[in-house]
């Protein structure tokens, strides 16, 4: 899994404690941000301590255990449970990753806690993600056709189906896009590689007609090509997906209709 820095914000400050609870035997601390946009503080990070033996396995058990027991103004996003909706999408120990799927005793010591990095935080753990999904609606991600259904379907070969086999996987957890550099410099024009993995799987779906279309909106200095192949993307995909190969089969693409 990649690791890398989060932005230095000197303004962070040293938040409450909470320390463990009397009699635990075995527990761990959580060192999670906090920012609230209606208290008028700076940013501060909380330190909870809890008793292992009372939670669940997962980082998510921690966070929504804290919530329930400790302090239940603490703010996160999270549904599934189960890795497969992308909500509770989070920096965890340098890493941008799932907090439902973060075995918490796979980390060493404390446990920082940050949101997904270089976005707009609402609150707390909880990133604002309108520019993202803006981006994912300007690609337009369903089937497009012209002609008729054949019948009730349009059917593929099982070959055509295997060619999105690590495209139709991806949950949208922004995971790859806000560990990307190029994404955090130029967020607001370059694509990132969360919506270009998408914009792949739509152009690699034998049942779409409008891959051209599609390549001619991609062919722009910065939606795709500010793409610098630096891979964190792909190191931190929590679905082991590569949203890296996806652009380079997007830019492999454009070459070859040019050639
Ligand atoms: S490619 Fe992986 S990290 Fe990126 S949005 Fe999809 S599931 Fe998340
Ligand atoms: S490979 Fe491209 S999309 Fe992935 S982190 Fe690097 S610059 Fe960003
Ligand atoms: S809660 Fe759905 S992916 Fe973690």
């Amino acid at each position: 899994m990649a690791e890398f820095a989060l932005p230095a914000n000197s303004k962070i400050g040293t938040g409450k404690t909470w320390p463990a609870p009397s009699g635990a035997k075995k527990t761990k601390t959580f060192k999670v941000y906090r920012w609230n946009p209606d208290d008028g503080q700076n940013p501060r990070v909380d330190s909870y301590t809890i008793d292992l033996d009372a939670c669940g396995p997962m980082v998510l058990d921690a966070l929504i255990k804290i919530k329930n027991e400790i302090d239940p103004t603490l703010t996160f996003r999270r549904s599934c449970r189960e890795g497969v909706c992308g909500s509770c999408a989070m920096n965890i120990d340098g890493t941008n990753t799932l907090a439902c799927t973060k075995n918490l005793h796979d980390v060493d010591g404390d446990v920082k806690i940050y949101p997904l990095p270089h976005q707009p935080v609402v609150k707390d753990l909880v990133p604002d993600l309108n520019q993202a999904y803006a981006q994912l609606q300007s690609i337009e991600p369903w089937l497009k056709t012209t002609s008729p259904a054949p019948g009730r379907e349009r059917p593929q070969s099982p070959e055509e189906r295997a060619k999105l086999d690590g495209l139709w996987e991806c949950i949208l957890c922004f995971c790859c896009s806000t560990s990307c550099p190029s994404y955090w410099w130029n967020g607001e024009r370059y694509l990132g590689p969360a919506i270009l993995l998408q914009a792949y799987r739509w152009i690699a779906d034998s049942r779409d007609e409008f891959a051209g279309e599609r390549l001619d909106q991609l062919e722009d200095p910065f939606r795709l090509y500010r793409c610098h192949t630096i891979m964190n993307c792909t190191r931190t995909c929590p679905k082991s997906l590569n949203p890296a190969k996806a652009i380079a089969e997007i830019k492999k693409l454009m070459v070859e209709r040019k050639g």
